[in-house]
Formats: C-alpha cells, sequence, structure tokens
C-alpha cells in the first residue's frame, strides 16, 4: 500500500526537497547525500571517463559528478524529471527509458550510479536493472548503489515511518534482501558494503570483471 504523501511528494517538489533534507540529516545533509556515489569512486575512476546516472530523476545526485567534469548520461523513465535535469544540467546527455532494459551499448561506461533507486524495484526487475548495469560497464567498471539498508535499533522507527510515508512494498522487501550477495551472485566482484546513517542507508561498491 502506498500513502497519499508519496505522489504527492513527486507532484510538488517542495515536498520532495523538505522529505530529502530531512532523511539526509544521518548522513550530514543533502550534498553530502547526493556526492555518496563519487565520493566512493573518484579515486577509482580516469578523469575523462564515462559516467551513467542510471535512475537519474531531476538529476540532483548527478551534480556532483558533472561539477568534477566527468561526461555524465543520466537515464529515466519519467519525461517529467528528465526536463528538471535538463534545465539543471544543460550538457548531460539525457535518455528516457526503462533501467530494466536500458536502451543503450554494452560496455559503455567506467562508472555507473544507483542512487536511492533501488529500492523501487519489485525483486525480479530489481535483477533486470542490476543485470542492464553489468551489461553496460566496461571490463573493470565500477558500480555504486546508495539506498536503503535495515536500521539499528534506534533509527528503526524513523526508517519504518519513512518507508511507510514515502515508499511502496517494493522498499520493505528490499529491506529483506542481502544486496551484496545478489550482486556476487550475478557475477560483481570486488563488492564492499559501508553502512551509515544508523545502518539505514548503504552504499554499496562493485566492479565488473
Ligand atoms: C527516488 S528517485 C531517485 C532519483 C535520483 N537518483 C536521486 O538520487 O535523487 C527514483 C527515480 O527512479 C526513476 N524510476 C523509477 N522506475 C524506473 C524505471 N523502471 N526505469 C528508469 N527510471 C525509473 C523515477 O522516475 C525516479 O526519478
Amino acid at each position: 500500500m502506498t500513502s497519499f504523501l508519496r505522489p504527492l511528494a513527486y507532484r510538488h517538489r517542495w515536498i520532495y526537497d523538505s522529505v530529502t533534507a530531512v532523511s539526509s540529516l544521518s548522513v550530514g545533509g543533502v550534498a553530502k547525500l547526493r556526492g555518496l556515489g563519487l565520493d566512493a569512486l573518484s579515486q577509482r575512476l580516469e578523469p575523462n571517463a564515462e559516467i551513467l546516472d542510471l535512475c537519474c530523476g531531476s538529476g540532483e545526485a548527478a551534480a556532483p559528478w558533472i561539477d568534477a567534469g566527468y561526461a555524465v548520461t543520466g537515464l529515466d523513465v519519467s519525461p517529467r524529471a528528465l526536463d528538471l535535469a535538463t534545465q539543471r544540467h544543460p550538457l548531460m546527455q539525457q535518455v528516457e527509458g526503462l533501467a530494466e532494459e536500458p536502451p543503450l551499448k554494452d560496455q559503455s561506461f567506467d562508472a555507473i550510479q544507483l542512487s536511492v533507486a533501488l529500492h523501487e524495484f519489485p525483486r525480479a526487475e530489481r535483477e533486470q536493472v542490476l543485470t542492464s548495469a553489468l551489461r553496460l560497464l566496461k571490463t573493470g567498471g565500477w558500480l555504486v548503489v546508495v539506498d536503503l539498508h535495515p536500521a539499528a535499533p534506534l533509527m528503526r522507527l524513523p526508517q519504518q515511518l519513512f518507508c511507510a510515508l514515502f515508499e511502496t512494498e517494493t522498499a520493505t522487501a528490499m529491506l529483506e534482501d542481502d544486496l551484496p550477495a545478489q550482486l556476487s551472485a550475478l557475477g560483481f566482484f570486488h563488492v564492499e558494503q559501508e553502512l551509515m546513517a544508523g545502518r539505514a542507508l548503504q552504499r554499496i561498491t562493485a566492479q565488473r570483471p
């Protein structure tokens, strides 16, 4: 079941931004949250690396990559989000499409970011998204996933409240799954997980062999 607040938050930007601002306090604020992907990978990439922000939304988490000078492609299914991304980042390459079947060539990217997006997908589709990411990465390329993780006792109630108000059952289903194990089973290697925000958030990096 989805609460009435979720569609409202997607329709009214200020609600979405306010929820993000409050929920990101536990990692040090919105800028810190948006920079988690770049922070994890910048040391492992060449300055001319090609980056895909998969499910880029309106480009918030693409911003640190673009500011750092990387060539960024953003893919999202929502034309409205992509319009906002175009206004924000005129130089970002925009692709409208499904993350499960991205209309992009194999081995095109040095790194792929999935920022707070994977929890939007049911299990089977989540596997398709991760398999697509593997296909799109060059050999030795890196995936970084930032998303929900089952919180420690102190953060459990706020996380449950957040999920009940703003997420769908796909998010609660993802909390039952072991994402690093899923990535390893799909063929990624060097899978590393970091927990933050009272374990409520996970950042995973993984490499294409
Ligand atoms: C919670 S937002 C995250 C946006 C962005 N990555 C960020 O960090 O702010 C999830 C995004 O996933 C997109 N999305 C949902 N299902 C999708 C699909 N099947 N294919 C591509 N994008 C999808 C939504 O349109 C939305 O922009």
